[in-house]
């Protein structure tokens, strides 16, 4: 098995060709920009990783991994018209760029895209990963019909909000791996074990996701820091916040969560206070930690060499400490 780098490298220039110079240039030039900010390319990544871990050339996984990493860009894409953002990566998003109609066609081509590297495996593997992509796709737009519902409610709860981000974001994370293991043609067994390993990441990385949000460093963050607060998002943090903090503090992030307002400065800073204060930031810390110790635990379990299984967890570990 090779080390991180290798299979980031591996993946690094391969986005750039994809639809390079294809007319309509306005249906496919959105496509090149977004998958040409980079971005970590966690997913494809963890393909070929999962491919390698069950003794197969991740060679061969490059087509399932460059299928996964166009569906998460399409879904950043249809996710930024949703949420109303507007940076990506540090750029603008694509409704910005260009405008809504755009990302709308641009994100369904990709769709379409991602589902064609599928075609370049022999039918019984191809069965297997359309399944489970066709699968998964599903969970991510349950999963993200779910944020959006529960931006204007005020009863959410936290086990709802866990299967929110189990289902827009974790699942993918849990395929993109057991597509590797699919490839490697490996158990059922082992496949469902990296899927598990995946998907509890992916549950770490959302809950990362939604704690950067409000407190990343907006010079390396590459999306407006605030976001969330803005859309009234009901995250872990809001949720933990509204359970541990004193009644008056609550009022008035409830009052905040129901409102927005044309200039967002003031209500971003009182809500962070209230996150830091009322300890949510901690609790959001701490759930991290615990979803990234499940998936350790799922390692475990895995009958593979100690070496991949320190692998597996040197990138979870590094996931844990990121930034961007
Ligand atoms: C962003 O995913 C969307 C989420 C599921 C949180 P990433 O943080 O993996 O985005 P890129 O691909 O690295 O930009
Ligand atoms: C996005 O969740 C999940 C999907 C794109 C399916 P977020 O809305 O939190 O992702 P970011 O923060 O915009 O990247
Ligand atoms: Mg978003
Ligand atoms: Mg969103
Ligand atoms: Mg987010």
């Amino acid at each position: 098995m090779h080390s991180i780098s290798y299979y980031q490298e591996k993946m690094a220039n391969h986005f750039s060709q994809i639809v390079a110079n294809k007319e309509p240039k306005n249906l496919y030039e959105p496509i090149s920009y977004i998958l040409s900010l980079g971005g970590k390319r966690m997913r494809p990544v963890l393909t070929l990783m999962a491919t390698e871990v069950f003794n197969a050339d991740c060679e061969q996984a490059i087509p399932a991994a460059t299928a996964v990493e166009v569906f998460h860009n399409f879904s950043l894409i249809h996710d930024d018209i949703m949420d109303d953002a507007p940076l990506r990566r540090g750029h603008q998003t694509v409704h910005e760029k260009w405008d809504l109609n755009t990302g709308i066609l641009s994100g369904d081509a990709m769709l379409i895209l991602a589902y064609q590297y599928f075609e370049e495996y022999e039918p019984s593997v191809f069965q297997k990963l359309a399944k489970l992509f066709s699968k998964t796709a599903l969970e991510v737009c349950e999963g993200q019909q779910y944020d959006v519902d529960f931006e204007i409610r005020d009863d959410v709860t936290i086990p709802e909000y866990l299967k929110m981000i189990e289902y827009k974001t974790a699942v993918l994370v849990g395929a993109a791996m057991k597509m590797g293991a699919i490839v490697a043609k490996t158990s059922e067994e082992n496949a469902n074990l990296i899927y598990d390993f995946g998907l509890n990441l992916g549950i770490a990385f959302q809950l990362q996701d939604d704690y950067l949000d409000a407190f990343g460093d907006p010079e390396t963050f590459g999306k407006q820091v605030g976001g969330d607060i803005i859309e009234n998002k009901k995250t872990y943090l809001y949720l933990k916040a509204i359970e541990f903090a004193k009644p008056e503090d609550k009022q008035q992030l409830v009052h905040l969560f129901s409102i927005q307002p044309n200039d967002s400065t003031d209500k971003i800073e009182s809500v962070k206070a209230v996150f830091n204060s009322s300890g949510a930031s901690e609790a959001t810390k701490g759930a991290i930690k615990k979803f990234t110790f499940k998936a350790f635990d799922t390692l475990e379990k895995m009958d593979i060499e100690a070496e991949k299984k320190a692998i597996l967890k040197a990138f979870g570990e590094n996931l844990m400490g990121r930034n961007v």
